[in-house]
């Protein structure tokens, strides 16, 4: 008897997923169990970092379509999205948004694990794969800010190049290799826009995989807090699937309202010639940019490769180094006294850098 067109479909698609073993990994994802208590509100944030960069991904993959890395077409290119295509306002201000509530999420949710002790054995790597996203990410804004070609994007990126340029020994190889020559032209804006939307987006998302792989097989910390409270397993799908799915939607009116009424900055066209142009650096960078700013000549590589190194190292050695197993912050004082001084020393430094760059007329 021949086949109805709906069973032919219904085979051709069952061997498509068993091929590309895509029936293996639903069965998993619903058959996967996770602990009552990874819904808890104050575990939003990582969820709330995974929205934002599927977010990023998808703003980004639309803004792409009209976009073209060419000085002056790409700066005309952006314009016409954003002033002129249905909703190109809305795309560009969720991309613009998300990449700036995303730092400050990611920020909550490391000072979260930092606090109830979760980067404590055995989640070390939990922890380290966290601090290679925090690398990550601002790569991406890095690459970003010079695409849409101008002023403000530009001239930051002359900044930063000549800032990496400074660094002993390897600074002029990277600046040289991001430029791919002197300038900062047509080479470097095909650079940037590769970087930023093949090489970065790939680097994320292996990332963010091995994260919640580490995630999944060490195991999310016991709750410090609220003890007593009875934990249940609950199903992955659908009562965690449909959080993030509210959460998602949630974050994208919410973002696409806030890009209607304040339209995500576009500053003039780039003019590579204007040298009276200075750049004002953004909120995230200024305590960056304040040591640039404090250590100069031959001490400059302290303020650009030293204490963000040396900050860095001791994020990445901190589970190795923190081993006692008690993560109640009351009984782990040093190592919060340490934490908050180098919070206070960050955000005494932003603060400069802001009276300096957004309240003293220049
Ligand atoms: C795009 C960025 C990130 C995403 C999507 C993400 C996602 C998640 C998710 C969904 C969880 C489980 C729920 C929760 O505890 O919140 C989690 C846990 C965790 N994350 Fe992240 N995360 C990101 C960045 C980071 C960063 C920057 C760090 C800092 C080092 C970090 C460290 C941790 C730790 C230590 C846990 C375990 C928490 C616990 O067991 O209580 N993550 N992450």
């Amino acid at each position: 008897m021949a086949s109805t067109d709906h069973e032919i479909e219904n085979r051709v698609s069952g061997s498509l997923l068993k091929n590309f073993g895509l029936e293996k990994a639903l069965e998993n994802l619903k058959a996967l169990k996770i602990r009552s208590d990874a819904i808890t509100w104050h575990r939003c944030f990582g969820a709330l970092n995974l929205v934002l960069v599927v977010l990023l991904f998808i703003s980004g993959s639309v803004m792409a379509f009209n976009y073209s890395p060419v000085p002056g077409i790409a700066y005309d290119s952006v314009d016409f999205a954003v002033f002129n295509l249905p909703f190109g306002d809305v795309i560009m201000g969720i991309h613009h948004y998300s990449w700036n509530v995303l730092l400050v999420v990611m920020g909550f949710h490391l000072l979260r694990a930092f606090v109830v002790g979760a980067y404590k054995a055995p989640r070390q790597l939990v922890w380290v794969s966290g601090i290679i996203i925090l690398v990550i990410v601002p790569m991406f804004i890095i690459t970003g800010d010079l695409l849409p070609w101008d002023q403000k994007g530009y001239w930051s990126t002359r900044v930063r190049l000549s800032i990496i340029q400074s660094v002993p020994y390897i600074g002029d190889f990277i600046a040289r290799f991001l430029q791919g020559g002197p300038l900062t032209g047509i080479v470097a804006l095909n650079r940037f826009y590769v970087l930023h939307t093949i090489f970065l987006p790939v680097l994320l998302l292996f990332s963010i995989v091995i994260h919640f792989h580490f995630i999944r097989y060490r195991g999310l910390s016991e709750p410090l807090f609220g003890e007593g409270k009875p934990i249940y397993q609950i199903s992955f799908v659908p009562d965690m699937l449909s959080r993030w799915l509210i959460l998602f939607i949630i974050t994208t009116l919410v973002l696409g309202l806030a890009s209607r009424y304040w339209t995500a900055p576009l500053g003039d066209p780039a003019d590579p010639t204007d040298f009276s142009y200075i750049p004002k650096p953004e909120w995230w960078v200024l305590f960056l940019n304040q040591l640039v700013a404090i250590f100069k000549g031959p001490f400059s590589i302290i303020g650009t490769v030293v204490i963000p190194g040396g900050l860095l190292c001791f994020m990445i050695v901190l589970p190795f180094v923190d081993k006692s197993s008690d993560r109640d912050p009351a009984r782990r004082i040093a190592v919060m006294v340490v934490a908050a001084l180098i919070l206070v020393f960050m955000t005494g430094l932003s603060l400069m850098g802001f009276i300096e760059h957004f309240l003293q007329k220049s």
